[in-house]
């Protein structure tokens, strides 16, 4: 089988232990739902999109030779996020990766369009890790929330993203504290600009905004969700047993360049 691109971890971290990542299907959940098969987990993704769960299960199934179990659920809804936790057998690790987002001016945002985006990201959060706990507690395991660099910055123009990440980051603290006593431990990560299929088709589909994009980024492109990826797995990974509460962020640099002589 071939390894995970760029993985320094062993194929069989995560052996005997399940992982389930929300917006597994597609973009980074889907490479994130990749990794943690390719190192041994038994692997649970969640889309609203049959087609899309179908297709991502079959070819990570393909690409490590592990079965990958979905499940149609939409992430806002609590009582379809209950059934899919219900069918888990155990569960170690949570990555909360179902995201929504769009570019508009705050004063044209309609109301639907603010809690579209804040029931996907919060709310969804709040479903999927409420469900977990049961679960997690058991025996101990991670939670790790895909945020943005935007979360304690400002988020012009996808200012319901950037609220809603801003309360996942918070949340993550949080539960940090809250759950140290039950052996789990949330982290967040926090990626830059990437690629994926929804980010670039709903944020940055123009190939000039792509270009200014990879300047405003020190190393000069933009992340692939592999890396992404990756820094889940060490966050969930017995390599960072005392790190939780954390905010793990990968954007080649990019939220620190904005300086006077940058
Ligand atoms: C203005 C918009 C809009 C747009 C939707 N709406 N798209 N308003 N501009 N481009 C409004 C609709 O008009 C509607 O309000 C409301 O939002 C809900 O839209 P629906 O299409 O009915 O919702 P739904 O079918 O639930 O779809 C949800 C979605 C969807 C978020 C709108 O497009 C989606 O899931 N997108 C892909 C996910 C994605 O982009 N993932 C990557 C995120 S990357 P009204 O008032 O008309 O009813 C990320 C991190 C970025 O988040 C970091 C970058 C550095």
């Amino acid at each position: 089988m071939p390894r995970f691109p760029g993985t320094p971890f062993r194929d069989d971290l995560f052996e005997g232990q399940v992982a389930l990542v929300t917006g597994g299907a597609t973009g980074m959940g889907r490479s994130i739902a990749h990794a943690f098969a390719a190192h041994g987990a038994d692997v649970h993704i969640l889309s609203r999109n049959e087609e899309h769960l179908a297709d991502a299960a079959a070819s990570i199934e393909k690409e490590t030779g592990r079965k990958v179990a979905w499940h149609r659920c939409d992430v806002r809804e609590p009582d379809q996020v209950e059934a899919a936790f219900a069918k888990l057998p155990r569960l170690d690790h949570l990555v909360n990766s179902a995201a929504g987002n769009f570019v508009v001016p705050f004063e044209t945002m309609s109301r639907n369009a603010w809690s579209t985006v804040v029931n996907i990201v919060l709310n969804g959060t709040f479903n999927a890790t409420r469900a977990a706990f049961p679960l997690l507690s058991r025996q101990g395991g991670t939670v790790t929330n895909m945020v943005a660099t935007y979360a304690w910055g400002a988020a012009p123009y996808v200012s319901h993203s950037g609220a809603a990440k801003a309360g996942v980051l918070n949340l993550t603290r949080s539960l940090a504290v809250e759950w140290a006593q039950f052996g789990i431990r949330l982290n967040a990560v926090a990626p830059g600009p990437v690629k994926s299929e929804g980010a670039t088709k709903n944020l940055f589909a123009d190939p000039a905004l792509q270009q200014k994009i990879e300047d405003s980024v020190p190393l000069r492109r933009f992340g692939t969700p592999e890396e992404m990826a990756l820094a889940v797995l060490y966050l969930a990974s017995p390599a960072a047993s005392y790190v939780t509460g954390d905010c793990l962020t990968i954007d080649g640099g990019q939220w620190l360049s904005n300086g006077l002589f940058s």
